[in-house]
């Protein structure tokens, strides 16, 4: 069974660079894929304040119309004591959710600090990370996502966008057998495959806050019997790129990706 997955980020309402019209193409073009899930990994706001909230829930709210939305929180929502209104208007800032018809799991961290760019997951959320992901059963694809990148991403400038604690929690996905990691933060799309986990940065959907040459855009998953597929889809244009895709075995009922194959950005 095909489940198909949208993962977007960095919406940044309040921003001087974001766009309406980004925003109302990324939620049609989302609407005609009418994707199983969607996962937005933080920054929505660009302060924190509550009207920028407001504006992000009417968003979300928009997208929940289509499917199930998870949310986690990024820096730029932890400005100004805004975790309060995420919680209020937007939900908790970490989930764990296991769809056994759907073949996957997902957990969701808040990487951010009060008023800081620096991200960390920190000791009681790794603790709780750990018992959640001790519930998963083998044969599902384990999918984690949090704001901040946890391995470096080339042409985003002076690197200092890593997690504090990156190590203490590659070795937790390592143990447990994490499939996919899904990031945000610096709006630069990459892919990496460490230690057959494959670590997914979406770029931002709907600002121009862009580095380099990308554009706006967001990722787009889909998981089938034996393969997982990643697109990049540009939030202008509407245009699908094929990022990679990995093919799966099941082995001793385990979830496992065995090879890959990555297409330039
Ligand atoms: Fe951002
Ligand atoms: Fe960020």
């Amino acid at each position: 069974m095909e489940r198909k997955i949208i993962q977007l980020s960095d919406i940044h309402f309040g921003d001087v660079t974001f766009s309406t019209s980004l925003k109302d193409n990324a939620l049609k073009q989302i609407e005609d894929e009418n994707p199983d899930l969607i996962i937005v990994c933080g920054d929505l706001t660009t302060d924190g304040y509550l009207h920028q909230y407001e504006d992000a829930a009417n968003f979300i709210n928009e997208l929940k119309a289509v499917t199930n939305v998870h949310v986690i929180p990024g820096n730029h929502d932890a400005r100004n004591v805004g975790l309060i209104h995420f919680q209020r208007l937007i939900g908790e800032r970490k989930f764990s959710q296991i769809d056994k018809n759907g073949g996957f799991a997902i957990v969701g961290l808040d990487s951010s600090q009060s008023d800081l760019n620096d991200g960390q997951i920190g000791t009681d959320q790794l603790i709780w990370l750990e018992s959640e992901l001790d519930k998963i059963p083998n044969d599902l694809c384990k999918i984690v996502t949090f704001h901040h990148h946890l391995l470096p991403i080339p042409q985003t400038g002076r690197e200092r966008n890593i997690l504090l604690d990156s190590g203490d929690l590659l070795r937790v996905f390592i143990d447990y057998g994490v499939d996919f990691v899904l990031n945000g933060h610096k709006h630069v799309p990459n892919v990496w495959v460490i230690e057959n986990m494959v670590t997914l940065n979406s770029g931002t959907a709907t600002t121009r806050k862009l580095r380099g040459e990308t554009y706006p855009c967001y990722n787009h998953l889909i998981i089938d019997n034996g393969n997982v597929y990643v697109n990049l889809i540009n939030t202008e244009t509407g245009y699908k790129k094929e990022l990679a895709r990995y093919s799966v075995k099941m082995e001793s009922d385990e979830f496992n990706i065995c090879s890959y194959k990555h297409n330039l950005l």
